[in-house]
């Protein structure tokens, strides 16, 4: 892995840091994805809600001007939540061998990077700086499938990273994209863990 790009800094944001920033934080997010920006307003509430959920983490990347530039946050998975239940009602459908997934897992739920930021190796950096110390058993992320608009960069670090298909061409209700759900067995540092 190469070094943080210069001038960036990651630190761990509390939920309280979260919620000071939150409009910049989803700023973040809406640029990355292509979102149009009424998607601040929306996604807000989701938000907040989620620093509430267990094992909520997120991590941030600061440049030299204290601009947010990058970010990732997640919690620990469980029956109820919404995506929780999508993930196994997709599982169930197609592969209920692949369940065990579902058992002590950390959802990796956002992952964002400015697009002037993008291609230093700031989204690597990020995503171990939020899986670092995780106790959880795995990792679990969906994304949207690779014939979908602008998702290769992050299929890249997934894959360069160990994370494996858990289920693939998910409908996700009420989003009409398909979605893959990709997983990697914790801890990140050791590359060649076992997956299965
Ligand atoms: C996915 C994302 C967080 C990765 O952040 P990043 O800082 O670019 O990550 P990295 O620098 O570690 O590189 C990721 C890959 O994209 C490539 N990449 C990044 N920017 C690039 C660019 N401008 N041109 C070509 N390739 C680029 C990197 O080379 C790397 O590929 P590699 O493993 O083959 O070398 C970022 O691209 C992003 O925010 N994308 C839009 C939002 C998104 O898709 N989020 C994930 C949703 S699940």
């Amino acid at each position: 892995m190469t070094a943080a790009p210069p001038r960036v800094r990651l630190v761990r944001f509390t939920a309280t840091e979260m919620a000071d920033r939150l409009t910049e934080a989803l700023r973040v997010y809406v640029t990355a994805m292509g979102y149009p920006r009424s998607a601040v307003r929306q996604r807000a509430p989701l938000w907040r809600e989620h620093t509430h959920r267990l094992g909520w983490r997120c991590v941030a990347a600061l440049d030299a001007d204290d601009s947010l530039v990058g970010l990732g946050y997640g919690y620990v998975g469980a029956r109820g939540q919404w995506w929780h239940e999508e993930v196994r009602r997709g599982l169930l459908g197609t592969d209920p061998a692949g369940l065990h997934w579902l058992t002590d897992y950390f959802e990796l739920t956002e992952l964002h990077v400015l697009p002037r930021a993008q291609g230093n190796g700031l989204g690597e950096h990020l995503l171990r700086m939020l899986l670092t110390g995780n106790e959880r058993r795995s990792v679990l992320l969906s994304t949207p499938e690779l014939d979908v608009a602008n998702p290769a960069r992050a299929w890249r670090l997934y894959r360069r990273l160990g994370f494996v298909d858990v289920l693939r061409q998910h409908r996700f209700i009420g989003d009409a994209r398909p979605f893959a759900v990709l997983g990697r067995r914790l801890p990140l540092a050791t590359p060649d863990t076992r997956q299965d």
